[in-house]
């Protein structure tokens, strides 16, 4: 039963959406959302099986199709992204893929920013040539690249922004524009900025990707993807292709995410909050060649970041002076930030993408991508800023 407070979401505040939107009780009342273990659903009889499986009665069938904790996960995600519609997937990388193989054919091209995270250029540069899709990678922050990229047969603009990890930011709204006057749809991967800082879709996007993996569970317990577009792009383009190649999410990370939805707008607030400070900070250190944070005036799309977003980032990239070996020594010293490749958690993590997220690249690939050796990305935590502060000024002294 779909709880009375639904019918006043579209009205109520973020915070409010993402503890109450969607929540689905049995007949038992529970207060919290349940987790629906079960692998599919009976029937009454065998016309309603029927009836069910020809659409002509809504429920559930098969948790490749749908289950009811899983659309939970969904209907919250909808309201909060302000989506008509959304599906949830196994991972980050099953909803970008999903995405761009329910739009595109044999025959189509597909134009993207060049600054992308690896497996998402793997999957434009590798994958989709071998079923006929040709692709043109460019540099996103310039609009002429975009237009002079586009050929006949150009169905989709793919982009990320802030882009991983060089927080590259792209003007959404002017793409956008440009993907419409020539009849093309735009897929914006929003895993940076996640869905509280900003909006894609307000923006012109025909459809938003998440890894659910990053900030929406924030908390490194499991996987999920999700792709939020009308219901008209879901229908047409999305539904069958998940319902028919099953990368499903799990029940039990769908329960995940609700939960950790709940807290999202005070993670992230109280992350980006810290990330601001630090930001600042490290760009006084003597150690540091370059600093890149969204928030700052000196980022180099500063005045698109203050137009199209809510709020900067929880992640900031750092270029030392000293190449690999200062950028390993100075990972090497850290006690607080760990060493790991993921991003958005509640514990302070640092990577090293030149050898890790985009090490399959040329030297000469990453350079274009703006990845240099002495490149550290810092997802910034939940942890007192002071003692993240004390920690970095350790590793600094390393360096
Ligand atoms: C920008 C971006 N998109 C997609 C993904 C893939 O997400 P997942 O690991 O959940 O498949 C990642 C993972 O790091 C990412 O950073």
């Amino acid at each position: 039963m779909p709880a009375p407070i639904e019918s006043l979401l579209p009205d109520l505040h973020e915070d409010t959406q993402l503890v109450h939107a969607g929540t689905l009780r049995s007949q038992f009342g529970e207060t919290s959302e349940a987790l629906f273990l079960t692998q599919g659903h009976i029937y009454e009889n065998a016309e309603q099986c029927e009836a069910r499986f020809l659409g002509e009665e809504s429920g559930f069938i098969y948790a490749r199709f749908s289950n009811p904790t899983v659309a939970m996960f969904e209907k919250r995600m909808a309201a909060f992204e302000g989506a008509e519609a959304a599906r949830a997937t196994a991972t980050g990388m099953a909803a970008v893929t999903a995405a761009l193989t329910g739009l595109l054919r044999a025959g189509d091209h597909v134009v993207a920013a060049r600054a992308l995270f690896g497996s998402c250029r793997y999957v434009i540069e590798e994958h989709l040539p071998r079923f006929g899709v040709d692709s043109t990678l460019v540099n996103g922050t310039e609009l002429a690249a975009w237009q002079a990229a586009i050929r006949p047969n150009t169905k989709v603009f793919f982009l990320e922004s802030p882009a991983n990890p060089t927080l590259e930011v792209i003007d959404i709204e002017a793409v956008a524009k440009l993907a419409k006057s020539i009849g093309a749809k735009l897929v914006v991967d929003n895993v940076f900025a996640t869905p509280l800082w900003q909006k894609p879709l307000a923006l012109g996007a025909d459809c938003v990707v998440y890894s659910a993996t990053k900030h929406i569970d924030g908390q490194g317990r499991c996987l999920g993807g999700v792709i939020l577009a009308s219901n008209e792009f879901i229908q047409t383009h999305i539904h069958t292709f998940l319902r028919q190649t099953g990368p499903a999410m799990s029940p039990f990370n769908a329960w995940v995410l609700l939960k950790a939805l709940e807290t999202l707008p005070l993670r992230i607030r109280r992350q980006t909050g810290t990330a601001s400070i630090l930001a600042d900070w490290l760009a006084d250190q003597g150690q540091v060649r370059k600093l890149i944070y969204p928030g700052r005036a000196d980022h180099p799309q500063a005045e698109i970041v203050r137009r199209q977003m809510g709020g900067p980032s929880t992640l900031i990239a750092l270029e030392l002076e000293g190449g690999k070996a200062a950028a390993f020594r100075f990972l090497n010293a850290l006690k607080i930030f760990r060493i790991s490749n993921n991003l958005g958690d509640a514990k302070s993590l640092a990577v090293h993408p030149a050898t890790t997220t985009h090490q399959r690249f040329t030297p000469e690939a990453r350079a274009d991508m703006g990845i240099g050796d002495g490149l550290v990305r810092l997802s910034v935590g939940l942890e007192h800023p002071g003692d993240l502060r004390a920690d970095l000024t350790r590793a600094l002294a390393a360096v």
